[in-house]
């Protein structure tokens, strides 16, 4: 049986890729896919959200979410993904139009009426799941667990000490972390690790379709190079959901600075429990790079 799953997306090259994994992997049946601010502005992460789900021909609806954080003007990662967030490959036009509600009310909506607990998979700014969260907590009993790519037990890439898609919504954020919802946090601490090797993007062209198009959007995608490997961040959230073996995942109380001057949307792991708190996630602290390696080229040559 396959696992149904909500993924929520800021589209973004490695986002791309997540994308392809979701919808190919046998073990996964995505229901929904909604939108938010953060790589670029929520309109072009709707666009190219809309382009990926017709160039796989996926009958998937799409819901559009938060134009900005919380309470803070959006910072936004155009510097890594180029400024339509998915330079590099030129889509065709489609008629696709994303569904007439917000995306925390289609997630509300779906959980509400699904007859099984749903995955909620978050690869950007957390602000629609905090959304969801203060709006419909009534929804929460259907949500099997959140997993998301953010934060860092160690240093940040955005900050000295802040992960992009924790601080760009640190409020939401720290919400999200206070809630009680079982989470899984794949964050810096794998996601460096999970690096494509540059012999596999060179032979990416000849796997098929999809393998093209990755090819010409990771020319221009800066988390790492095409000569020295690509860290695939987002790809960690979908592998942990397929292959969760690989992954070495210690429970641990994390909170989500908010105010430092310097050190805003900081995620405080507590390894090793020094603040006395319960833990709040599964913090994912280890990651066999082989076997994500040997996942991501088993899942993309199931792709179109
Ligand atoms: C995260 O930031 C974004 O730029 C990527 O898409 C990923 O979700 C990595 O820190
Ligand atoms: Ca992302």
């Amino acid at each position: 049986m396959s696992q149904p799953i909500i993924l929520d997306t800021d589209p973004g090259i490695d986002d791309a890729a997540a994308i392809a994994a979701v919808l190919f992997a046998p073990e996964l049946d995505l229901k929904l896919m909604t939108t938010v601010a953060g790589n670029v502005s929520v309109e072009k992460t709707t666009r190219n959200a809309l382009q990926l789900l017709h160039f796989w021909q996926a009958d998937v609806p799409l819901a559009q979410g938060a134009a900005a954080p919380l309470l803070r003007p959006l910072r936004d990662a155009a510097y890594v993904h180029g400024e339509s967030g998915m330079e590099g490959y030129d889509f065709i036009d489609h008629q696709r139009q994303p569904l007439a509600k917000p995306a925390f009310q289609a997630i509300r909506d779906l959980l509400m009426h699904s007859p099984e607990p749903v995955t909620l998979v978050a690869i950007g700014p957390l602000t629609n799941i905090a959304l969801l969260l203060s709006q419909y907590p009534e929804c929460q009993f259907n949500i099997r667990r959140l997993v998301i790519m953010g934060g860092s037990a160690g240093r940040g890439n955005f900050t000295p000490n802040a992960e992009f898609n924790i601080a760009i919504d640190p409020e939401a954020a720290a919400r999200v972390f206070q809630s009680g919802l079982p989470i899984v946090m794949c964050g810096l601490d794998v996601t460096n690790q999970a690096v494509l090797t540059p012999e596999y993007l060179a032979a990416l062209p000849t796997l098929n379709k999809t393998g093209e198009m990755l090819h010409a959007l990771f020319s221009h995608y800066r988390s790492g190079s095409m000569n020295s490997g690509l860290r695939m961040h987002d790809l960690c959230a979908i592998a942990y959901l397929a292959r969760p073996e690989i992954f070495t995942l210690k429970p641990c109380f994390v909170a989500v600075e908010t105010q430092g001057t310097y050190t805003a949307g900081t995620t405080v792991v507590d390894i090793e429990g020094r603040l006395g708190q319960p833990a709040n996630a599964e913090v994912a602290l280890g990651l066999d790079v082989e076997g994500f390696r040997r996942w991501v080229a088993e899942v993309l040559a199931l792709a179109l």
